[in-house]
């Protein structure tokens, strides 16, 4: 009567066609009110001899069916499995579809290259909020309240919220402040991000983007920051004798200062860089004022340093021959085609800064 029984359950166990139909199978032969699970309950009425023979049969009826339930379960999932991999074929043959290829940036390449320039020497980069607070824009900076070097830079202010004044940073110098507050010398860093003046035409715009460097060290003189200054220009500007000028200017918050010129030529209306004997403004620097780093918590007996400040966008359109300032930020993908550069032309040092 087994036999006839496990006959049965093992076509049936062949028969299912997919999971769902063998979990029913399953079911109806080793389940709880199952068919071999129902003699087993029987065989309590049974003499112990005829027990022990019936509950052995049973058993190895019960394994045979379940082994052979397995086994259909891996046949039907492999036929699952090559049923999907021919359905879902991928034809590597096809061409690949038009997607459009993004740009980066002039002012993101730009500032990657003088970053990459800048960690060679040994800089690190560090950051600031956009919007600032009057102590680190101006205050600790050596601009005294009510000082007409205020008015130099055309402030954005947001509405008064009570205690203190906010603004949107006018120069990337607050960065500094932050960094020597919270560290102590030596402080070597750049940083480059976004400044805010209330200005627009042809050589202004309301946001721009800057690069500050920051040097303090107990020895630190003119001389090394003439050298990092020389050793930049010329790396950025890929010109091996670009000549340098340093002229007397004013800061607050360095003494001495100057502006830096580079040698150009102008002949033709071409501008060249070089040594043609013309010269060109790029950047502020100078020797930290010790009131500056007083304010910031420096002993100006034992520190000095430099520090140096320059616009993205002017070096940028200066390098890559890029005429007008406001159409950095017109977002003309057309203009970003023309000027910007490929994802994978990464900035080092090593390979020539852009291809
Ligand atoms: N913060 C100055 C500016 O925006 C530039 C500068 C930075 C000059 C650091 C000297 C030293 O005009």
């Amino acid at each position: 009567m087994l036999d006839a029984l496990k006959d049965e359950l093992l076509s049936q166990v062949n028969a299912a066609a997919d999971l769902s139909a063998l979990d029913e199978v399953r079911v109806s032969a080793l389940g709880k009110k199952g068919r071999i699970t129902g003699f087993m309950k029987e065989l309590g009425a049974l003499t112990p001899d005829e027990r022990k023979e019936r509950g052995q049969a049973l058993n190895a009826l019960k394994d045979e069916i379940a082994a052979a339930i397995d086994a259909r379960k891996a046949d039907l999932a492999a036929a699952h499995l090559k049923a999907r991999l021919e359905a879902e074929r991928v034809d590597v043959t096809l061409p690949v579809r038009p997607e459009t290829e993004g740009r980066i940036h002039p002012i993101s390449q730009t500032m990657d290259e003088m970053i990459a320039i800048f960690a060679e020497m040994g800089f690190s980069v560090a950051e600031g909020p956009d919007i600032e607070d009057d102590f680190h824009n101006f205050t600790a900076l050596n601009f005294p309240p009510g000082h007409p070097a205020r008015d130099m830079h055309d402030t954005f202010y947001l509405p008064d919220s009570g205690d203190k004044k906010m603004l949107l940073r006018t120069h990337t110098s607050p960065v500094q402040v932050r960094t020597m507050l919270n560290n102590k010398p030596p402080i070597r860093i750049v940083a480059p991000g976004r400044t805010y003046r209330s200005d627009y035409d042809m050589t202004h715009t309301p946001m721009f983007h800057q690069i500050e460097g920051l040097v303090i060290d107990e020895a630190t003189n003119m001389g090394h920051l003439k050298g990092c200054l020389v050793e930049f220009c010329r790396a950025f500007f890929d010109v091996d004798d670009l000549p340098l000028r340093f002229r007397p200017s004013f800061f607050p918050f360095t003494e001495p200062s100057a502006e830096v010129d580079i040698g150009c030529s102008r002949k033709g209306g071409e501008l060249k860089l070089g040594n043609y004997g013309d010269w060109l403004e790029i950047l502020g620097c100078g020797m930290v004022h010790p009131n500056v780093l007083e304010a910031c918590g420096i002993d100006s007996t034992r520190y000095q340093g430099f520090a140096f400040g320059m616009g993205v966008e002017r070096v940028a359109m200066l390098k890559y021959g890029i005429p007008d300032l406001r159409t950095f930020f017109e977002a003309d993908l057309r203009w970003l085609k023309h000027y910007g550069f490929a994802s994978l032309d990464i900035p080092n040092i090593a390979h020539g800064l852009t291809r």
